[in-house]
């Protein structure tokens, strides 16, 4: 792959942009308008900012890193592209959008990739040029620092779009796990209940966010407390997967905890508001209950 697009700037795309510039791919960077994507690129420069204060990064290899990332204002330059990613907002309509716009600019042969992390790659392939070169690729976040990719293939992807991704992957030193195409695929349909179990244990008044969050860390050796990783995520996006897995298997073990979507329509969407089950405003999070 030696032009990959990225379409969304967000702490997803960012992330992939980042690591596929990293391993030498020119990205193309896009977003709604040139501004958005230029955000992206600048948030990679403070990551990269980071990494070269702590002698983990010579300045000459940002540079060059920064160098391949390209913010783009429109979708016409992912024509030059082998792979585009899509890691925009996790709302189908909003995806589908996309592939549409974008699918009749893309060279024979490029295969287009989702990064959503639960909606159906055989119904979102529908909005594709070919569901044949069209495949899921799902990173975890921060996306520099995780080593997984989990790669779903719909019904029509074909082995040689698998073959090709799944090279990208080892490029990028991830490792792959495969999934079928069934909602929330592997991790967070094992991750999305016990973030939402936690939710339930918080507003039956079980514990507080910080004992929740302790336990978890604590007893079972997570990095993060499930309230504080699902601020990390953004309590919206785990309401939108719990919700897609609660309609996808049609399993009432699913259903989202009220205070969690009591929280969301508050607007305390975790770090990304400055609230959710901490509030972010201070020097350290401080929770909220
Ligand atoms: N680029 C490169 N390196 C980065 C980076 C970036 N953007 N951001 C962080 N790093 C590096 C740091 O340099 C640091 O390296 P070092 O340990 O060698 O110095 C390392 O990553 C850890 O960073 P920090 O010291 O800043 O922070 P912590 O040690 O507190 O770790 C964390 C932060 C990695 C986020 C850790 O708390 C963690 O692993 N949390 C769990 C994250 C998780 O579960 N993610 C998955 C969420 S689910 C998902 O994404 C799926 C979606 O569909 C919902």
């Amino acid at each position: 792959m030696d032009v990959v697009g990225v379409i969304g700037a967000g702490q997803m795309g960012a992330g992939i942009a980042q690591v596929s510039a990293a391993a030498g791919a020119r990205v193309l960077l896009s977003d709604i308008d040139l501004a958005a994507a230029e955000r992206g690129k600048a948030g990679i420069a403070r990551a990269l900012e980071r990494l070269v204060g702590k002698g983990k990064m010579a300045s000459a290899e940002r540079d060059a890193l920064l160098g391949r990332i390209e913010p783009v204002a429109e979708l016409a330059p992912m024509r030059q592209a082998d792979l585009v990613i899509e890691a925009a907002t996790e709302r189908e309509p909003i995806k589908r959008r996309i592939f549409e716009e974008v699918g009749p600019l893309l060279s024979p042969g490029a295969i287009l990739a989702t990064n959503t992390s639960s909606i159906p790659i055989t119904r979102l392939a529908q909005a594709a040029p070919d569901p044949t070169r069209f495949v899921g690729v799902h990173f975890f976040n921060p996306v520099p620092v995780m080593g997984l990719i989990e790669l779903i293939r719909g019904l029509a992807t074909s082995d040689g779009t698998v073959r090709a991704v799944e090279a990208y992957a080892e490029r990028l030193g991830k490792v792959v796990v495969r999934a079928e195409d069934a909602p929330g695929f592997i991790v967070n349909r094992v991750l999305m209940p016990m973030l939402n179990e936690a939710v339930f244990v918080l507003g039956e008044g079980v514990a507080t966010v910080r004992d929740i969050d302790a336990g978890v860390r604590l007893g079972l050796n997570h990095p993060m407390g499930p309230l504080e990783l699902a601020d990390f995520i953004g309590l919206d996006t785990c309401l939108e997967i719990l919700r897609v897995l609660q309609i996808g298997t049609g399993d009432p073990k699913f259903r989202p905890a009220p205070l969690l979507v009591k929280y969301v329509e508050a607007g305390w969407l975790g770090r990304k508001s400055g609230r959710g089950f901490y509030d972010y405003a201070g020097a350290e999070p401080v929770p909220t209950r």
